[in-house]
């Protein structure tokens, strides 16, 4: 039996797997956040001499890719990523996500919506048939974060406050648990019309392209269903 750490290897070195052939000299490759992702980027590290760099979606990605002495580019220099990898806390057939777990949801849905394609690398666990079991990261200003949390309670979720936690760009997350997520893409677009709301950790407006997902008997490859 492996263990969850063991799925996230394997998945990890699938995704380099996957991502070796667009490798090239001139190529940027856009890199998520969290365990799997950390994963990821050690096992990217054994190829560095092959793309050019990479578009980093937190500060702890790219202490850790500039550890491996991968080159770290500021978006605003980089115009093309051929290719975004980053892990999920939950995920769906139609290749809806659940993000930001880490509490880089903002950062990492700006960098994918850059990237020609967002390689999801994710263990088994992370499968559902319905969004919200895990409670909904909300990056919030923070002088609304009263105010959004009463608009979230209104659609019948109930914020907490991350405590202690301040995100990348100086804000706030709540965590919305209770919602049962039927429709991801009207939720996202609802959640993030709620003014001092920056980001909605609903990634289903512009979801995953492909997910390799690590199970006991291998990484499998999901295409997204309607
Ligand atoms: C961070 C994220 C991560 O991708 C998500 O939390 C999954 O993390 P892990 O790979 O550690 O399970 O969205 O903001």
């Amino acid at each position: 039996m492996l263990s969850q750490n063991e799925l996230k290897q394997n998945v990890a070195q699938a995704a380099v797997d996957y991502v070796l052939p667009l490798l090239g000299p001139d190529v940027i490759v856009g890199i998520g956040s969290g365990s799997t992702a950390d994963l990821f980027i050690d096992a990217l590290a054994v190829h560095k001499q092959k793309f050019r760099g990479t578009v980093s979606s937190s500060e702890r990605s790219t202490r850790r890719l500039e550890g491996h002495g991968i080159t770290v580019f500021d978006l605003n220099d980089v115009t093309q990523v051929p290719v975004y990898v980053d892990g999920a806390d939950e995920i769906d057939a139609g290749l809806s996500m659940i993000k930001g777990g880490g509490g880089a949801l903002t950062r990492e849905k700006i960098v994918a919506s850059v990237a020609d394609q967002f390689v999801c690398i994710v263990d088994e666990s992370k499968f559902v048939d319905c969004l919200g079991a895990f409670a909904l990261p909300v990056e919030v200003i923070p002088m609304a974060r009263e105010s959004v949390a009463r608009r979230l309670r209104a659609l019948g979720g109930e914020p907490q406050l991350r405590e202690g936690f301040v995100t990348d760009n100086g804000c706030v997350i709540l965590d919305v648990a209770g919602l049962r997520i039927r429709q991801p893409v009207e939720l996202e677009a609802i959640i993030n019309n709620i003014p001092g709301v920056v980001t909605c950790g609903l990634f289903a407006i512009s979801g995953a392209t492909v997910a390799l997902m690590s199970t006991q008997d291998g990484v499998v490859t999901l295409k997204p269903k309607a």
